[in-house]
């Protein structure tokens, strides 16, 4: 199976593997644990070893870096397993990670040198036309589910691009394409399938609404969800797809994408303007988005009337709209993200990411020939989060003011540019969020969301008030903190 793996990631795999073996001692007691868990699970569940197939895909995750060589994978196939599992690890006080799409960029926070959780068996889609829900497994990824979805003419709020995990996404927050129209993913959960950290498998709905609460926006900190129920939307097909526009014409790009922002009131419309940085130059890839099979004349007129570089726009189904843009770019790279949240992308916050993109594209690039940078700007309507009541979700903190999230990400090869990309990361979000307080936006001690910010943004910036809340719900259920033997945002105990 190694040999199927690209060169960088062998070169990777032997980093990791040889402080492994220097910590021997530690994965002495973790090769325990696996045989323990090998022992006490069903049939439905799986532990497999080093250079097995589906070890190697368990630990995989989109960015390398994101990648470690855990101690074994398992793959639970049973709620009573998963519970079986998480009392081992607990009792062994045993390292673990869970993985749901393997996305996340921060390091650790899905992977890990113990126990690797891969959730993949849990791949239900069940549409109940009844109650107008959909029931979804935890292990998928959202192109499974649209696509599942597609023939019934209903969806659910989920991912914008491919690829993209169902479970890290729904579990910190969710900005969809939907979202205009019908909020964030967490406001449209009614019930998750839970695994508690003591190992009993619960349903969390409104007759629990500390856990329903902590859930909407809480990652890994209350247990391992193996399913979520979707409130059901109606689906037909969509306009839209992805442009690409070169260096001369982003005055023009910075100027639809501003008025867009600034003027565009009809929620079925949307955009994600991607500034990126490639081979020496400032580009844009363009991301245009109608809910309907064609969009009324003039939203998007500006954009069309650009001189393009690549076009792909049609009327399509919601799922090929999805894989219009490439999502894997960069295949496998190393990666960073960031953010910075906006309350306005105004022709002064534009021209400030153009500037950080060109700044860090020509300067990281001198590091690494393999850089990749890009800046996605996302001007939702400012009242995306009014579409759930005040109180209802761990994130966002605050409903009172819609934050429009900009999300920055940097790829590289090689693990000795680590260092350099973090840091240049957090001066860049710091640069923006300087350039947004100059043009008079409140946004210095704004709530931060968690699927893009980088690793060491403090707890309290993603959860804002409602941290205190969240740690009287984890005492309650996870009081002896085995859920913090796996990395991700941690809610004190
Ligand atoms: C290409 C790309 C596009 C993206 N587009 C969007 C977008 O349009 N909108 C948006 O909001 N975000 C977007 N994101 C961010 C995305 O929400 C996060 O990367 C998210 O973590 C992905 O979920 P995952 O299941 O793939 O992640 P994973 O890496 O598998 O998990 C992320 C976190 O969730 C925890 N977790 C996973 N499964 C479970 C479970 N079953 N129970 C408990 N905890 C669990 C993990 O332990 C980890 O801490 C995008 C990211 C990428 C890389
Ligand atoms: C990107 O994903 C597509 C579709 O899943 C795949 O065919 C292609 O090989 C991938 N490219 C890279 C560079 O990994
Ligand atoms: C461009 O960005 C760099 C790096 O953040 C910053 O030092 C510089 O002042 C910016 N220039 C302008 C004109 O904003
Ligand atoms: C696990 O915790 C839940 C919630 O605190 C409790 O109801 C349940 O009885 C516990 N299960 C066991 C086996 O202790």
């Amino acid at each position: 199976m190694l040999v199927a793996l690209p060169r960088f990631q062998m070169l990777r795999l032997l980093g990791v593997l040889l402080p492994t073996l220097v910590a021997g001692l530690n994965a002495r007691s973790v090769i325990s644990s696996c045989e323990a868990i090998e022992n006490a699970v069903s049939s439905a569940s799986e532990v497999y070893w080093p250079l097995s197939i589906e070890y190697a895909e368990d630990i995989e995750h989109w960015a390398s870096s994101s990648t470690d060589l855990a101690t074994c994978s398992v793959e639970p196939g049973t709620t009573d397993d998963l519970g079986t599992i998480l009392q081992i690890l607990g009792s062994n006080q045993t390292p673990f990670a869970v993985k749901g799409g393997g996305h996340a960029t921060n390091p650790g926070f899905s992977s890990t040198t113990g126990v690797q959780i891969a959730m993949s068996r849990f791949s239900e889609v069940a549409y109940d036309a009844t109650t107008q829900t959909v029931d979804v497994g935890a292990g998928l990824i959202w192109d499974d589910v649209y696509a599942a979805l597609e023939p019934l003419g209903v969806n659910v709020v989920g991912g914008r691009v491919s690829g993209v995990g169902v479970a890290g996404f729904s579990l910190g927050g969710g900005y969809s394409w939907l979202t205009n129209q019908y909020g964030l993913t967490v406001d449209n959960i009614i019930a998750y399938q839970l695994v508690l950290p003591n190992g009993t498998a619960i349903v969390v709905d409104s007759s629990v609404p500390d856990l329903l609460f902590a859930l909407k926006g809480g990652y890994n900190n209350f247990g391992i969800v193996t399913r979520f129920t979707f409130k059901a939307v109606p689906q037909g097909q969509v306009w839209g797809g992805l442009i690409t526009f070169t260096e001369n014409e982003l005055d023009a790009v910075n100027a639809a994408t501003a008025n867009f922002a600034e003027s565009v009131t009809d929620p079925k419309a949307q955009i994600i303007t991607t500034y990126n940085f490639l081979l020496g130059e400032p580009g844009v890839s363009q991301l245009l988005f109608y809910n309907a099979p064609t969009p009324p004349d003039g939203i998007f007129d500006e954009f069309l009337d650009i001189p393009y570089f690549t076009k792909d726009i049609s009327t399509r189904s919601f799922v090929s709209l999805v894989q219009a843009s490439p999502s894997n770019i960069t295949g496998g790279t190393r990666g960073v993200f960031n953010t910075v949240s906006i309350l306005s992308y105004d022709a002064n916050i534009l021209t400030a990411v153009l500037n950080e993109t060109v700044f860090w594209g020509s300067r990281l690039s001198l590091l690494d020939t393999a850089v990749f940078i890009s800046y996605d700007v996302e001007p939702f309507m400012t009242t995306l989060f009014s579409k759930a009541p005040a109180s209802s979700a761990a994130y966002p903190p605050s409903r009172a003011q819609g934050l429009l999230p900009l999300n920055i990400y940097f790829a590289w090869l090689l693990p000795t540019s680590d260092e350099t990309m973090q840091q240049s990361a957090v001066l860049s979000a710091q640069q923006l969020t300087n350039a947004a307080v100059a043009d008079g936006q409140d946004v210095a001690d704004a709530s931060l969301y968690g699927n893009y910010a980088i690793a060491g943004t403090p707890v309290e910036r993603i959860f804002g008030d409602n941290l205190d809340q969240l740690t009287a719900t984890k005492q309650k259920y996870d009081p002896s903190n085995v859920m913090g033997l796996a990395g991700g945002w941690k809610v004190p105990v």
